[in-house]
């Protein structure tokens, strides 16, 4: 089964919100924002904006008929500007005009008088003087200090992982269109309906229940339409007060100049072993480059804090952790939610541990591999563990001592090229980290005519939870996929659903659907028995659109089922509700479980690197990823293809560059993201045979963000290389552009 959007995305007769034909008289709305990195507003005039041609209306803070706020996770994010602006790109007014370009040309009228003030683009420098959003974060597991001493090998560093830009297909978009009784609807590009239904109806300033917020599909959203609330309230905002349709819709540059990016971190790491190699000792300072409004960070922070041992058992650890509120745009989630952050610290230790002692890193990384029985730092006893299952079928796949030296060999023979290789192991927490939303809702209908609609709060954004649902409902009720339509995400239908996130859209959606088609089979069932008169209601079945009375059948089909139990007054719609259960964590004691099961993965790279020039290849990537028992095999390796590139891109080529005083200089023409040239030539993805997952819908795993870390593979094949090379220099930082790798090669030492 494929994903049921694939073929319309090719035709192009899928709709995103620009492909909603515009209501008539709707108007477009741009935003305003800050051209300096903190400042003081001293005064603000829109006078000249607001009577340029064709301008509607030109709204400030004043005007904003709610509340003043679009915070995600604490109320420190102001939609419009009040008296000071803390980041480049900071919305301060709002133009409403009849053309997107009219309301651009009356941009250049508005007078801001600001006062430029000290900023900080540091994460260190700001959590030295104590800008950070929350709480530093500490867990001491064990007795790391005695424990070192008891090391043979001691590697101890710093590092750094950048930034990334997500560039969907789609920018931020939303079109807010006015009805009866001070209502609104609103179409978007988000991914979190419930959190975004809340916003707008705080924002307005009226009850949830005269907003409705629709979501069909999103053109990508990678996280990044996760949280921040602004594009989507301040067309809201301007529809409400006007009571005209009004659309907003950034534009490439200005999205990627103005809106959250995968957070940047730096490091501090020690790493300890005995003299087999095994890890007595771990520990990691993390300093989470944030932006200016704590937005999602301190969440993401929280994941990657959780996963800072990566897939190996770790008996003694200390791990700190600090949100650093710094003057660029709020970072936000990005693919894998701060845990691709949180591993590649550990595996770039392991690079450092392995030249001390002299072996190839995946001997390390093996001896030192998460097992059943194992304790995780936070306390968790681990049962079902596929790490070495992963480790073992990737190995019989690429055979990796072999691989290793054949490189060395490649690499004896070669001055002027050399080539790297790296294994990455992944244990990846799946469930929300923050326990209260791990919740789902599901709404299914069945219609006399026997056909299906469910609504759930899963958002579809190109990973195929929309299919994967759709197969569910079928395979629950026993009937044709044909006969289920997976309806648009509508806060009307399913109330206060949790973002589609965290890979777990498919796992929560996916299980309130099961139950409520379980409890509509149940009814539909003893409905058959009564009508068809059974003596043994329990042989009664529904298979293939058809009734079966033990083995006889169809004795009826499903269609003259449905259109029979209306006609008894047998109610046919049901909504179901999912909450994960055994999940609890403690921020006190750092303590708990916070995650229902986890998906694992291995995977080999291989890339080449041009020593003159730092250009390189990245040659092969064989991929095993636990998928338990797969809903779809297509989507899920169209999830590890997807994922895998896009970890590629964050190990190797996507930098983004800021002025000295906090712009964004890599725009659309600077920031390079893979295309099908740098898909490796070999790409194997192979899904774990024989995975079950009692913790998840139909035994399946979360696909979503898992396959990302393996994107970690380039750069550690490439710091393989160029280690290769010489080695009287800092472990480079991430991303390996071909620019920092001829610099580690020829320039002198590389600061961030
Ligand atoms: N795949 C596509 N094509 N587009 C996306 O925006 N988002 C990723 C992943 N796969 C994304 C994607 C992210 S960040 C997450 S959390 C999951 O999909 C969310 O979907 P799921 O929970 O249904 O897996
Ligand atoms: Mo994904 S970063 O959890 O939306």
């Amino acid at each position: 089964m494929k994903n049921e959007d694939m073929l319309m995305h090719v035709r192009g007769t899928s709709r995103f919100v620009d492909d909603i034909p515009a209501p008539e008289g709707c108007l477009h709305a741009v935003l305003f924002t800050s051209p300096v990195a903190r400042g003081k507003i001293k005064s603000l005039d829109v006078s000249k904006a607001a009577a340029a041609p064709g301008v509607a209306a030109v709204y400030t803070h004043k005007d904003v008929p709610g509340l003043n706020q679009v915070g995600h996770i604490f109320k420190d994010q102001p939609l419009l500007a009040v008296d000071s602006v803390e980041y480049i790109g900071q919305p301060i007014a709002l133009v409403v005009a009849q053309s997107q370009r009219a309301a651009r040309l009356a941009l250049k009228l508005i007078k801001a008088d600001i006062e430029p003030l000290p900023a900080v683009f540091s994460p260190r420098e700001a959590a030295a003087k104590g800008l950070i959003h929350g709480k530093r974060r500490e867990r001491v597991t064990g007795d790391p200090a005695s424990a070192f001493a008891k090391c043979k090998y001691v590697a101890q560093g710093k590092l750094f992982s950048g930034p990334q830009e997500h560039f969907y297909f789609e920018t931020q978009r939303a079109l807010a269109v006015p009805g009866e009784h001070d209502t609104i609807k609103v179409h978007a590009s988000a991914q979190s309906p419930g959190a975004f239904h809340h916003h707008l109806a705080e924002v307005l300033g009226i009850p949830m229940h005269k907003v409705e917020l629709d979501i069909r599909r999103l053109g990508g959203g990678f996280g990044g339409k996760e949280s921040t609330a602004v594009w989507i309230t301040a067309p809201a905002m301007a529809a409400f007060l006007l009571k005209r349709p009004v659309k907003l819709a950034l534009g490439r540059n200005e999205d990627i100049a103005t809106t959250g990016k995968r957070h940047a971190y730096e490091y501090d790491y020690k790493l300890g072993l005995d003299a087999e190699g095994k890890i007595l000792a771990y520990e990691i300072d993390l300093y989470q480059h944030a932006g200016a409004c704590a937005d999602i960070s301190p969440a993401v922070l929280g994941r990657s804090f959780l996963h800072v041992s990566g897939s190996y058992h770790v008996p003694n650890m200390r791990v700190s952790g600090v949100s650093c509120r710094t003057n660029i745009p709020p970072n936000n989630a990005f693919r894998g939610f701060g845990v691709p952050q949180g591993t590649f610290a550990i595996e770039a230790a392991f690079t450092h541990a392995a030249e001390l002692m002299g072996v190839p890193a995946e001997e390390l990384k093996r001896r030192n591999l998460l097992r059943d029985g194992d304790t995780l730092p936070y306390g968790v006893k681990l049962e079902l563990v596929n790490a070495a299952r992963c480790w073992e079928a990737l190995d019989g796949k690429t055979g990796l001592a072999g691989r290793r030296a054949a490189a060395a060999a490649y690499n004896r023979a070669h001055t002027d090229t050399k080539k790297g290789l790296a294994v990455v192991p992944v244990c990846f927490g799946i469930s929300f980290a923050q326990t209260a939303l791990n919740q789902a809702g599901a709404l299914v209908n069945i219609y006399v005519d026997g056909s299906v609609a469910v609504s759930t709060g899963a958002v579809e954004m190109g990973q195929g939870v929309n299919a994967k649902i759709r197969i569910v409902a079928a395979r629950t009720l026993g009937i044709p996929l044909e006969r289920v339509r997976v309806e648009t995400t509508n806060t009307s239908r399913v109330p206060n659903a949790s973002p589609t996130s965290a890979s777990t859209g498919a796992d929560l959606n996916g299980m309130a659907t099961k139950y409520a088609c379980e409890r509509l089979r149940e009814r539909l069932l003893e409905f058959a028995a009564r009508h068809l008169s059974c003596d043994d209601p329990a042989g009664v079945s529904i298979r293939d659109g058809g009734v079966y009375v033990g083995e006889k059948g169809p004795v009826m089909s499903w269609e003259k089922l449905a259109a029979a139990a209306q006609w008894a007054r047998v109610d046919l719609s049901e909504h179901a509700f999912y909450a994960t259960p055994n999940l609890h964590y403690d921020m006190e004691s750092e303590q708990g479980r916070p995650f229902a099961y986890y998906s694992y993965g291995a995977s080999l790279t291989e890339v080449t690197l041009d020593c003159a020039r730092g250009t390189y290849t990245v040659d092969a990537v064989e991929v095993v990823q636990d998928a338990g028992e797969s809903l779809s095999e297509a989507i899920d390796r169209g999830q590890v293809e997807g994922a895998v590139v896009q970890g590629l891109g964050w190990a190797t080529m996507e930098q983004i560059r800021y002025a000295a005083d906090g712009r964004v200089l890599t725009g659309v023409n600077a920031y390079k993201i893979p295309d099908i040239k740098f898909v490796p030539k070999h790409f194997g993805v192979t899904l774990l045979k024989d995975s079950r997952n009692p913790f998840a819908v139909c035994n399946s795993k979360a696909i979503g963000e898992p396959p990302f870390i393996h994107g970690l593979g380039a750069y550690l094949a490439l710091t393989d290389a160029l280690r290769g090379v010489r080695r009287d220099k800092a472990i480079p930082p991430l991303p390996v552009t071909p620019e920092r790798a001829f610099m580690y090669l020829h320039g002198p030492e590389e600061g961030e």
